[in-house]
């Protein structure tokens, strides 16, 4: 590539960077409009018009977002018929999916969340320290039990992953659970992880420790008890430990 060409790259590249906001944001309008649950309601196709009207959204603007969606590979836009159907991609936002994502990026997409993001240049810096900390003036378990509403979404985000992960454990290294009569999930969070686990070694009891404003929100029953505490205090015993962190 010579010189001018490269050059003449770096003008188009550069507007990606000034724009990469767009993707999450976009994708985050897709899920909190729940377009995927909408096409899926439509019997899997369904035209802008009745999409719209299903999502109470303005024809116009929403032809803007499914046009960016479908170009990023989202939604699939039959030409004959005019309608949208669903993608992997896009079916990986589904409310309820057993695989879906969607809880993930709103979390990561939240206001608190993102706001670490503008401080990185704290982070980095040699006098700085904790991005999250610099905006928050707490760490992310501190701000969460001041914060239940964040939290919340925090521990959905995290039991998406969870249910998208044990599952693919459980499938492929299922036998390191044999012969383990109790389990404690140190960090386990909404106890999903267990339950997963549990439902598919019900000779397993679970116990889930995480710190008590998470632990006194989680669902209680199925197989998990949850245990409330600190773990760089004490951890309850049980016959193997498991931790896992995305
Ligand atoms: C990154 S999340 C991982 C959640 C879950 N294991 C997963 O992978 O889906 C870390 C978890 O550790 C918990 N945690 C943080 N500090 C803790 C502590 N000192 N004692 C117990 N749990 C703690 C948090 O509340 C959170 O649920």
């Amino acid at each position: 590539m010579d010189a001018k060409t490269i050059k003449e790259k770096a003008e188009v590249e550069i507007w990606q960077y000034v724009f990469g906001f767009t993707p999450m944001a976009v994708v985050k309008c897709a899920i909190e409009l729940e377009i995927a649950d909408a096409v899926e309601s439509h019997g899997g196709a369904v035209s802008l018009p009745d999409l719209a009207s299903a999502v109470a959204c303005s024809s116009s603007a929403l032809g803007r977002i499914m046009r960016y969606l479908t170009h990023r590979g989202f939604f699939e836009l039959n030409e004959s018929t005019n309608q949208y159907s669903n993608t992997p991609l896009s079916l990986l936002l589904l409310k309820n999916g057993a695989k879906s994502i969607a809880p993930f990026l709103l979390m990561e997409a939240s206001p608190a969340m993102l706001a670490p993001w503008h401080r990185l240049r704290t982070h980095v810096s040699l006098d700085g320290g904790s991005a999250f900390k610099a905006v928050h003036r707490e760490d992310i378990w501190e701000f969460g039990s001041q914060n239940l509403a964040q939290s919340k979404i925090f521990n959905d985000g995290m039991a998406s992953h969870a249910r998208r992960a044990v599952s693919e454990i459980v499938e492929g290294y299922g036998e390191v659970f044999e012969g383990i009569g109790s389990l404690v999930d140190v960090g386990g969070g909404d106890g999903t992880t267990l339950r997963c686990i549990v439902e598919a070694c019900p000779w397993i009891r679970g116990i889930n420790f995480d710190l008590p404003h998470v632990v006194s929100a989680a669902k209680q029953g199925q197989g998990v008890e949850h245990v409330a505490g600190d773990m760089f205090k004490h951890v309850p015993r049980a016959d193997a430990v498991f931790i896992m962190v995305y």
